[in-house]
C-alpha cells in the first residue's frame, strides 16, 4: 500500500497508539487473551509517520513487523500496557487505545505450570484491570499533569452499536471513539474495517468498509483539526 502523498499535518505532532491484545497470565504456560491481530494499530501508526508524526507504539502480543520510523515498545498484560502508555504519555499531544486490554485478570498467578489432577481444576478467580483510557480521561478531567490534548478510544460492539458507543464515549472522558461493528467478518484479523467515529463536540463520521489505513486517516483528520 502506497502511504507516499500525504500532508504533513502532523509534523511535530508526538502520538502514542497501542495495539494488539493483552495477555493475562494464568501459570507461565497459560493465558487469557483476546483476538486482536493489531493490524488497526499498526495502520495508525503507519499513517501517522507518513503524516510527519512522532510515534510511539505500544504492542501487545502482536505478529507483525515494526513500523519504520516508530519506536515500539512491545508488552504483554494490562499492566505492562498501562506503565508503557503513561510513560510514553509524558510528552504526547495524543494517545489513541486501539489495543483490546483485558477487562479481567486471574486474581494469582502460579509460579509453576499448573498439573493435571483426576479432579477437576479450580475454578479460576478474576479480578478487574485499570482502565487506562478511563484513566487518561480523568487525569486530564482533573488537570492531572501530564495528560495528552487528544484522547482516542477503540470500542466494538455487537448489538445496539450506536447507543452504546455513546454511553461508552461519555463514561471513558474521551475525545473520539471509533466504534466498531463486530462480526460479518469485519474487524478482528482482516485487513478491512467499518466503523462510525463518534465525537463528543460534534457529528458522527461513518466510515465505509475499506483498508483499516483508510479508517485510520479519517481517525487522523480528525485529531489533527483538534491539535490545531
Ligand atoms: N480500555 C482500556 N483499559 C481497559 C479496557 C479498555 O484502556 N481495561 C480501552 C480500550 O483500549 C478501548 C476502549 O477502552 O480503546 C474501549 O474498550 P471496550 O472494551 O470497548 O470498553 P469497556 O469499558 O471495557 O466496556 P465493555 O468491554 O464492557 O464493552
Ligand atoms: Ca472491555
Amino acid at each position: 500500500r502506497v502511504l507516499a502523498g500525504r500532508p504533513a499535518d502532523l509534523a511535530g505532532r508526538r502520538l502514542v497508539i497501542s495495539a494488539g491484545g493483552t495477555r493475562e497470565a494464568i501459570d507461565p504456560v497459560r493465558f487469557i487473551g483476546n483476538r486482536s491481530s493489531g493490524l488497526q494499530g499498526y495502520a495508525l501508526a503507519r499513517t501517522a509517520v507518513a503524516r510527519g508524526a512522532e510515534v510511539t507504539l505500544v504492542a501487545a502480543n502482536v505478529a507483525l513487523p515494526d513500523p519504520a520510523g516508530a519506536t515500539v515498545v512491545r508488552v504483554e498484560s494490562a499492566a505492562e500496557l498501562r506503565a508503557a502508555v503513561l510513560e510514553a504519555m509524558e510528552d504526547a499531544d495524543a494517545v489513541v487505545m486501539a489495543a483490546a486490554v483485558a477487562d479481567f485478570r486471574p486474581a494469582a498467578q502460579s509460579g509453576s505450570k499448573i498439573k493435571k489432577t483426576s479432579a477437576d481444576p479450580d475454578p479460576i478467580h478474576l479480578v478487574k484491570n485499570p482502565d487506562i483510557l478511563a484513566e487518561l480521561g480523568e487525569r486530564r478531567r482533573e488537570g492531572l499533569k501530564p495528560y495528552p490534548s487528544v484522547i482516542v478510544g477503540f470500542a466494538a460492539e455487537t448489538d445496539d452499536v450506536l447507543a452504546n458507543g455513546r454511553a461508552k464515549l461519555a463514561r471513558k472522558g474521551c475525545d473520539l471513539l471509533v466504534v466498531n461493528q463486530v462480526g460479518d467478518n469485519l474487524a478482528f484479523g482482516t485487513p478491512d474495517n467499518a466503523a462510525v467515529v463518534l465525537a463528543a463536540d460534534g457529528e458522527p463520521v461513518e466510515i465505509p468498509r475499506g483498508p483499516k489505513e483508510d479508517l485510520a486517516d479519517v481517525v487522523w483528520d480528525l485529531v489533527a483539526r483538534r491539535l490545531a
